[in-house]
């Protein structure tokens, strides 16, 4: 792309500011701004304008999950049909650490963020031990593909290499990075990062697979024989990855996805839960929940939306090659932004000033046919760290490492 092709794009999108201080940048930022600006894709913007068409749902009704009982009732087997279909290598792991953890307000990737008191235990350390337990199980290494973004990509690899994987075998870890957004300010106008660079952020945590398929790991998910993908968030810390249990259960049921799942402490609690949305898996968001949602029972006389996700899921490779050129909406995340202002300050927001463009896991599971909700013991669980403190905090987190018995 040459200026004139730059100018000519930029005007069609009405973006013509991203040039304003052009002629104050060194040729070899030129070059980097005009080669940014052929490759960004401007078109997320327009999610702006179909706000709420983005989001506006089907008809919702409940969907049934396996409780914990049916659990126990059928754990052996379960676990047996789990464990051989990882010692027949069947099963990958995809760590999601593409994200930018802004809430933690750490400059560092999430997963190096250290929640150790008397020694240092890492994020990525617990990921790894909590897949160690399985691979020692089954005596077999599970592929373990990590996502990073071009924000975090070098500090991953650099830390993971550097601690030796925490003894995971690196013949078995694999990065790939995901795609990047433009972030805008609420009218649509994308924000300047410095003068010659585009602010842009990871575009969320639904384009794990595409990003995968983008970047050849396709090839080796093809050649290893992986028929399930066990994909989870960097920042549970009581993640159970490649849980036998929870393999076998969606395989016997013959499940597209399985979801893991918790009990809603109250019904108002601000989760997604699973249901089903005009006959098909889907996740309502919990303001989308009504007064008559909330309340309705099912058969057990149980909250009929009790559920809610974690961001554990098990897809099966097939079904994700069946949606792979299928489109998923963006949505619009309200962050703090950095950016240049209009006299070329750096200006660095307390309060959110605008839109950054995220398509979201919890969108796939609305293309897939079938859903499994297979209920987990959320202190067992669920210790996700979100915040440096209050809720889903560093501090709640290590409560729940005590209580597991989990050294810190
Ligand atoms: P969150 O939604 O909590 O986002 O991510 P975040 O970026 O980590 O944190 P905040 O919102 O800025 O504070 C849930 C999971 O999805 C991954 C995260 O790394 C985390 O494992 N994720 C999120 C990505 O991999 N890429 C993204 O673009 C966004």
């Amino acid at each position: 792309m040459n200026l004139n092709e730059a100018k000519s794009k930029l005007s069609k999108v009405g973006q013509e500011h991203i040039l304003k201080y052009y002629d104050e940048l060194s040729e070899i930022e030129k070059e980097n701004l005009i080669d940014q600006i052929d490759l960004v894709d401007f078109s997320v913007l327009e999610s702006i304008s179909n706000k709420d068409s983005a989001t506006r749902k089907g008809v919702i009704t409940p969907i049934e999950a396996m409780d914990l009982a049916e659990i126990d009732c059928k754990r052996e087997e379960y676990e047996e049909i789990g464990l051989r279909a990882i010692s027949n290598g069947e099963v990958g792991a995809v760590l999601l650490a593409g994200g930018m953890g802004t809430r933690l307000g750490s400059d560092d990737p999430k997963g190096m963020y250290n929640i150790g008191i008397t020694k240092d235990v890492f994020i990525f350390e617990r990921i790894i031990a909590n897949l160690m337990e399985v691979v020692n199980r089954s005596g077999s290494y599970i592929h373990l593909f990590i996502m990073t973004s071009d924000k975090n990509h070098t500090r991953t690899t650099d830390f993971l290499k550097e601690k030796n994987y925490f003894g995971y075998s690196k013949d078995f870890i694999h990065f790939f990075r995901q795609g990047m957004a433009p972030a805008s300010d609420y009218k649509g106008k994308v924000f300047m990062e410095e003068k010659g660079k585009i602010a842009c952020s990871p575009n969320g945590n639904g384009g794990w697979y595409s990003s995968m398929a983008t970047n050849g790991i396709l090839d080796t998910i093809k050649r290893s024989g992986i028929k399930w993908l066990n994909v989870f968030a960097v920042d549970n810390v009581l993640q159970r990855i490649a849980d036998p249990c929870f393999i076998g259960a969606t395989i016997a049921k013959n499940c597209s996805v399985g979801a893991k799942v918790v009990r809603k402490c109250s019904p108002d609690e601000k989760v997604g839960v699973m249901c089903l949305e005009d006959g098909r898996p889907s996740i309502v968001e919990y303001y989308e929940l009504t007064e008559a949602m909330i309340n309705e029972k099912n058969d057990k006389g149980e909250p009929a939306y009790n559920f809610g996700v974690i961001l554990n899921y098990l897809f099966k490779v097939e079904d994700l090659d069946n949606i792979l050129d299928k489109e998923m909406p963006y949505h619009l995340v309200e962050k703090k932004i950095q950016y240049i202002d209009d006299n070329g300050m750096i200006i660095k927001p307390t309060e959110p000033n605008g839109y950054k463009f995220e398509v979201l896991i919890l969108d796939m599971i609305h293309l897939m046919d079938s859903c499994l909700p297979y209920e987990v013991i959320r202190e067992k669980e669920f210790a996700p760290i979100k915040n440096r403190s209050g809720v889903d905090s560093v501090d709640t987190a290590r409560e729940l490492c005590k209580l597991n018995g989990i050294e810190l």
